[in-house]
């Protein structure tokens, strides 16, 4: 059967992982989450001594892009793939409020989203991928058949979080969360390359309301409509 290319963006924390994972299984395409490629460039940086507070060594981080090589792998426990960088599998590390508050410092940089793009752009040569993130529907794959953009209030997104840290025992504020939701959103939507926005070709979802399940009847009808109309 004819392969696709999935894009899905919107703001941060309003379940796109969640929704692109569960669709790309059902199918049986590759899913890549790019924000956790973001991510793990972070955490290189954070354990590298490229970040102090909010100060970046550019000239470092450039230097050592070379040496940073992020894969996933398939995690058959959680069924979903693991991020890895240089061989180790930080998938946990890069989900804390730590590398949560600096990401926005190190996405905005040129030379980063260069080296991701072209990496992400490599991954969905074959079609047949679900990305999820801020730019692929506008930058990554402009060409991709199917586009959802994903949006839900900020509060409804910082509840989600810290219900979600919670879970796995760590500490959370809900405030400070909110906060942070809220900061992402600013940076993500005014950053001079690739700026979160609305591709004019995708579609726009609200889950605000939604269950997880609606939203993945939801995100079937639209995959189905679009393989009819490319057959
Ligand atoms: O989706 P996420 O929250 O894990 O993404 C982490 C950060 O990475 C987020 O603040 C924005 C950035 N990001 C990006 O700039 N471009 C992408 N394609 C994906 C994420």
């Amino acid at each position: 059967m004819k392969k696709i290319t999935i894009a899905i963006d919107g703001f941060s924390s309003c379940g796109k992982s969640t929704m692109a994972k569960d669709l790309a299984k059902e199918v049986g395409y590759i899913y890549i989450d790019s924000g956790a490629m973001y991510r793990a460039v972070t955490l290189y940086s954070i354990e590298n001594n490229i970040l102090d507070g909010d100060n970046i060594n550019v000239d470092k981080l450039r230097k050592e892009m070379g040496n940073i090589c992020i894969t996933f792998h398939f995690n058959p426990e959680t069924g979903r793939p693991d991020t890895y960088l240089n061989n180790v599998n930080v998938e946990s590390k890069i989900r804390t409020m730590t590398v949560s508050s600096k990401v926005s410092l190190i996405s905005a940089l040129d030379f980063v989203r260069e080296a991701m793009v072209a990496q992400q752009q490599a991954m969905g040569e074959k079609k047949g991928i679900v990305m999820d993130g801020r730019d692929i529907g506008t930058t990554v794959f402009p060409n991709a058949e199917l586009k959802i953009f994903v949006t839900a209030s900020a509060e409804i997104r910082a509840k989600r979080r810290f219900e979600e840290l919670k879970a796995k025992g760590e500490t959370a504020n809900f405030e400070e969360i909110l906060n942070n939701v809220k900061q992402r959103d600013y940076i993500d939507q005014h950053r001079e390359i690739s700026p979160l926005r609305k591709a004019d070709d995708a579609i726009l979802l609200d889950n605000s309301e939604m269950s997880i399940e609606q939203q993945r009847t939801w995100l079937l009808e639209q995959f189905q409509k679009k393989i009819n109309e490319t057959l």
